[in-house]
């Protein structure tokens, strides 16, 4: 009876170039958490997207460390999900530069996140962000996933991914999964709470909240975040953007649906209700900040996480890349 069906199988991953904040917890992590059991899956901390663009050493170390304790603490299990660092697994650089051979300069030079982030680090244009979405193409083919979940930022990235593989397929035969998309609807997009026009950004500390912050900071971002000249608290994306972005969060921290949230508020003004987002928000954050402190403290505990993680990563990235040598015509080690 075992193995009736077999799983469907996800790869993703987070850079630790910032802190982990609230739009990645609500827009991904928290759906992860959601399909542990129904997937076989794969989450990557990728510590080698994040030295495309100049990094401090203990920051990066540290945030690594930091982001697999977060990962546990917001409930993905480590028996159930393959939770590695991606400098662990060598692979991931080896197939990365053989699909480097199968990707056009044009096609690179298409990409818009290149073009904004060369843009940001005019100064520091490296081969590195440049060839960025062909190491994610191999993050993902390499464990041949079926689904790869993403912000609607990354899915150019995912696209081109398929491209690759179709055309390395193509080619040699049949060699990689081509990997669908799978951007989540619910709770996907939490905007800045200072902008609410841009999606929530760990580079913009004031307009996100962080997983780790104190619930003090938390309620001070909250109860200056950006709102509108009305007093109503009606969803509205358009004409009401903060208030909106509030709404979401406040349904994505209860459990509420809007219907129930503006009944909630309704007659309330702002001065009542940024508070009380603030208020649910830091109640969800606290187990989270508490679990990571107390996983931070044992280090031996997450080094057996990250070690296990990147043996059962290398065992599923090795098949790929020995059978992608094979096809290309490299002589067997
Ligand atoms: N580029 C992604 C981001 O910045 C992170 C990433 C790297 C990723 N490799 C991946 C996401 C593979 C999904 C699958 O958000």
């Amino acid at each position: 009876m075992e193995n009736q069906v077999q799983k469907k199988r996800i790869f993703s991953g987070i850079q630790p170039s910032g802190d982990l904040t609230l739009g990645s917890y609500m827009g991904a992590i928290k759906n992860w958490v959601a399909m542990q059991d129904e997937y076989e899956s794969i989450y990557c901390i990728v510590d080698m997207h994040a030295i495309t663009v100049r990094q401090n050493p203990a920051d990066l170390r540290r945030r690594a460390l930091e982001q697999l304790a977060q990962y546990i603490a917001c409930g993905l299990d480590p028996q159930k999900n393959i939770l590695f660092i991606q400098s662990h697994v060598p692979q991931h650089a080896e197939l990365g530069w053989i699909l480097g051979c199968y990707t056009q300069f044009g096609e690179l030079s298409r990409m818009t996140q290149f073009k904004q982030k060369s843009q940001q680090h005019a100064d520091n244009i490296t081969a590195g962000l440049f060839t960025y979405p062909v190491l994610m193409a191999a993050d993902i083919l390499l464990y041949q996933a079926d689904l790869v979940p993403v912000g609607a930022d990354q899915k150019q990235h995912v696209e081109l991914c398929r491209d690759i593989a179709q055309r390395f397929n193509g080619v040699y035969s049949d060699t990689f999964t081509l990997p669908v998309p799978f951007i989540p609807q619910m709770g996907a997009r939490i905007m800045s709470l200072g902008n609410p026009e841009n999606k929530m950004s760990k580079s913009d500390p004031e307009g996100c909240v962080y997983l780790m912050d104190p619930p003090e900071v938390i309620q001070r971002k909250f109860k200056r975040a950006v709102t509108d000249s009305e007093t109503a608290v009606k969803f509205d994306r358009e004409h009401k953007p903060g208030v909106s972005n509030l709404l979401t969060v406040y349904c994505a921290a209860t459990g509420k649906t809007l219907e129930e949230a503006e009944a909630e508020f309704s007659g309330q003004g702002y001065g009542v209700f940024k508070p009380a987002v603030g208020e649910a928000v830091i109640e969800l954050l606290r187990p989270v900040r508490e679990e990571t402190a107390r996983l931070l403290q044992d280090k031996a505990y997450l080094e057996s996480v990250y070690r296990e993680g990147a043996r059962k990563a290398q065992g599923i990235a090795q098949r790929t890349l020995a059978k992608v040598h094979r096809k290309i015509g490299f002589i067997a080690r």
